[in-house]
């Protein structure tokens, strides 16, 4: 017997049973981009090696260990995207949209891949929704995009369960003398140091602060602290980013160990972090990257934006019950129709329920069968009323309308009526 196929490990199917909140996060998302002005960006999944491994950064998990990258047939090496920011950079310099100092607040979604080690809340093929922003350098538009993550939490009742985590990764340069200085506190503790930090302390020292080794952790407490380093101006804008954070009420948490993954990034960091998933708890990361455009040969153009996990997002509505009930059911209205003429007339009929009724969501029995077996697909779809047409009713121009969902009486409804009597009685409930 042949093997079941089966789909690549961490890469998932999204069923149609998980379908309608991944909807729902993305439709609340896209509508309240948009009353930001934020606009969609379509990039593509491909993109050279190269684009990723500047931008990214040689040294990187995500570069060193985490691309899928392939030769295609005219050898050229491709790599499929592990995020979304370099592309958008990428496409910007290309299409000479910020070349001369235009504003640009841009918006994505889509699939990234990382050959990461799958587990609850990490996938080889997840899905970011990100946001980039370009010619903007002060702090106003870091809390912009802070506070508009925010309302996103508030919208879908996660406020109390996500907690922000906010740093200053300062200047090129102050970074560049606090990573001497970590690096010269570490040397001399070398031995000391897990084995991923050893490494780290040439290719990427920095990210040895986030190491989840307790050994190494307990070597920090005593090292150089990046924010005693920070340049003038990267402390006046962190000031001012938290002013406007105190003036809308937003919490945060100052956490001088988050740096984040990526090289890209200097002054702003941030991380909406929940307890409620496990170890994945990261929902929504991004920052600043003032130094992106210029490194791919642009003019020097500030940059900052984020990127939320959507799967993780969805687990977390799952976990906390917030996905909203009425996504689980597919129809507000049933049509049942016995003998071959109902069912003409109840076909005419759904087509102009829909015409009137924009946004209703109607099913009209398929395949015949009998009254007991028409019934139980009415009531097993989740709609709230179900439409009788049969002999009787088609000769007196009216259908049977019977609520699914409570013990009201069913009643016969003329077919000029029926939109008002149903819009009436959705819009009720
Ligand atoms: P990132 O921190 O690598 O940042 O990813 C952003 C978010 O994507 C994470 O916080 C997490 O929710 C989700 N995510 C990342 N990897 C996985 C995975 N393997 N499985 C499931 N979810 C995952 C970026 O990608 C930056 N481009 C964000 C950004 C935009 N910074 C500035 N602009």
């Amino acid at each position: 017997m042949s093997k079941t196929l089966q789909a690549i490990r961490g890469m998932n199917d999204i069923l149609p049973e998980q379908t309608p909140t991944w909807r729902y996060l993305e439709n609340t998302l896209a509508e309240l981009l948009d009353g930001y002005g934020y606009q969609e960006i379509r990039l593509p999944i491909l993109e050279f090696t190269e684009l990723f491994a500047r931008g990214i950064g040689e040294g990187t998990d995500v570069v060193d260990k985490e691309m899928y990258t392939f030769l295609d047939r005219n050898e050229e090496s491709l790599t499929l995207r592990p995020e979304g920011t370099a592309s958008c950079v990428r496409a910007m310099l290309e299409h000479g949209l910020i070349g001369g100092g235009q504003v640009q607040k841009l918006w994505y979604a889509g699939p990234m891949f990382r050959y990461e080690k799958p587990q609850k809340g990490r996938y080889r093929q997840f899905h970011q929704i990100g946001v980039e922003v370009f010619n903007l350098p002060g702090p106003d538009i870091d809390a912009e995009l802070i506070v508009l993550t925010w309302r996103l939490w508030q919208k879908l009742g996660l406020a109390d369960s996500v907690t922000l985590q906010l740093n200053s990764l300062g200047s090129s340069e102050a970074r560049a003398r606090y990573r001497d200085a970590l690096v010269a506190y570490l040397q001399e503790r070398y031995d000391l140091l897990d084995e991923d930090s050893q490494r780290r302390l040439t290719t990427n020292p920095l990210r040895i602060l986030d190491s989840k080794n307790g050994g190494t952790q307990a070597l920090l407490v005593d090292a150089p602290t990046l924010h005693d380093y920070l340049d003038e101006e990267s402390v006046a804008h962190f000031e001012g980013l938290k002013a406007r954070l105190d003036a809308v009420g937003i919490r945060y948490e100052i956490n001088q160990k988050l740096v984040r993954g990526l090289d890209y990034y200097g002054r702003t960091v941030f991380e909406w972090v929940t307890d409620k998933l496990g170890a994945q708890g990261t929902v929504c990361a991004g920052g600043r990257y003032d130094g992106l455009v210029s490194q791919f040969g642009g003019k020097p153009t500030p940059g900052v934006g984020f990127a939320m996990g959507v799967e993780r997002l969805v687990l977390l509505l799952e976990t906390l019950g917030l996905v909203p009930e009425e996504l689980n059911t597919p129809a507000d209205i049933y049509i049942c129709a016995f003998g071959e003429p109902a069912e003409l007339a109840a076909l005419a009929l759904a087509e102009r329920l829909r015409d009137a009724l924009p946004g209703l969501r109607l099913l009209v029995n398929a395949a015949a069968g009998s009254f007991k077996s028409q019934f139980k697909k009415a009531d097993k779809s989740g709609a709230r009323y179900a439409l009788i047409l049969g002999d009787d009713e088609l000769a007196k121009r009216v259908v049977g309308c019977k609520p699914l969902r409570d013990d009201s009486e069913q009643q016969s409804i003329a077919w000029d009526a029926l939109a008002e009597h149903l819009a009436a009685r959705l819009k009720r409930a």
